[in-house]
């Protein structure tokens, strides 16, 4: 659309333009003012290349990554509130390849039930990749292992599940990151969750969400450049390092990204996560376990205070 738009202007003021040289003997004052406009319109003309690298945004991508549980309630959001709101941009969505999955050990909310991506498929163009890894294949990752990561656990509320969970989700990240070296500009969102906010990818060079943060950062959601896409989805290459006295996922990453503060939006895009059984996280980005409503207040709490 915004390359149409482009074209249409620039061919526009180009007749504009030519009737202007028309008539350029009785309008030599006319002529002075569009003179630098001419240029401009002139070189590109000339060259169609040009036009195109100069109007064609850069490329875009939206990846979308984890286990998506339940595609039948969260595609719809995924498409009105990000795929739709950037619509130039290809879509790189990974799931885990599994039928069913089972976390009756994890403290707070165990969940069950079948996967399904049938409604998923149905999307699928060269414009709508569809990349399934790991679970029934068997494929392994080396790095960081699941024993190293054990090793560290657990933070309160952690068990080993939801380490496992913290090494799964880094692995489908791993998978991304050859793909996001070919993009500008991405945004990385988790699948199973429904949206509530409209993301725009090109509105920050790198962003995060500022709820979540359980006295580190949001590790669910960026958008930004390559160069801090590759470092939020890598995160792990550092994990060695790490000397935090308490390793969860948004610790690490605040320690991480510890001298990039600075330079990070702390956005309210809100999206709340959903079980494979259909309940839906609705507090997810507040501070009280009251339901999620949209027009009320959002977090406030010190948990949440970034910094
Ligand atoms: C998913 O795993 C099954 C084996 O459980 C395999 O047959 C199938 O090819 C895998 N699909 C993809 C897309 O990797």
């Amino acid at each position: 659309m915004r390359f149409l738009a482009y074209s249409l202007s620039s061919l526009f003021l180009l007749l504009y333009l030519l009737y202007l040289h028309e008539l350029s003997s009785g309008l030599a004052s006319i002529l002075n003012v569009v003179d630098t406009n001419t240029q401009f319109i002139g070189h590109n003309a000339v060259d169609n290349a040009v036009v195109h690298n100069a109007v064609d945004p850069p490329p875009c991508a939206l990846f979308f990554y984890g286990l998506a549980k339940r595609v039948d309630l969260t595609l719809p959001s995924t498409f009105s509130k990000i795929i739709n709101k950037n619509p130039e941009c290809t879509v790189i969505y990974q799931s885990q390849n599994v039928t069913h999955t089972s976390t009756p050990h994890a403290l707070w909310d165990s969940e069950s039930g079948v996967i399904n991506y049938d409604a998923l498929y149905v999307h699928e163009s060269p414009t709508f990749k569809i990349i399934l890894t790991g679970g029934d294949t068997g494929e392994s990752k080396s790095f960081p292992s699941l024993p190293f990561l054990l090793s560290k656990c657990c933070a309160p509320g952690y068990t080993d599940t939801s380490m496992s969970n913290l090494h799964k989700s880094w692995e489908s990240l791993e998978t991304l990151l050859p793909f996001i070296d070919n993009y500008e500009t991405v945004g990385i969102f988790r699948n199973d969750v429904i949206f509530i906010d409209e993301v725009d990818i090109f509105s920050s060079d790198f962003a995060i969400p500022k709820w979540g943060s359980f006295k580190g950062f949001n590790d669910r959601m960026f958008y930004g450049t390559k160069e801090n896409a590759l470092k939020w989805a890598g995160r792990f290459d550092r994990l060695r390092e790490f000397d935090g006295p308490i390793l969860k996922g948004e610790t690490y990453l605040k320690w991480l990204l510890r001298d990039d503060s600075s330079r990070i939006d702390f956005v309210d895009t809100c999206f709340l996560r959903v079980r494979v059984d259909g309940r839906v996280k609705e507090n997810d980005c507040r501070a009280t376990n009251k339901p999620f409503d949209p027009h009320g207040p959002r977090v406030t709490n010190d948990e949440h205070v970034i910094i």
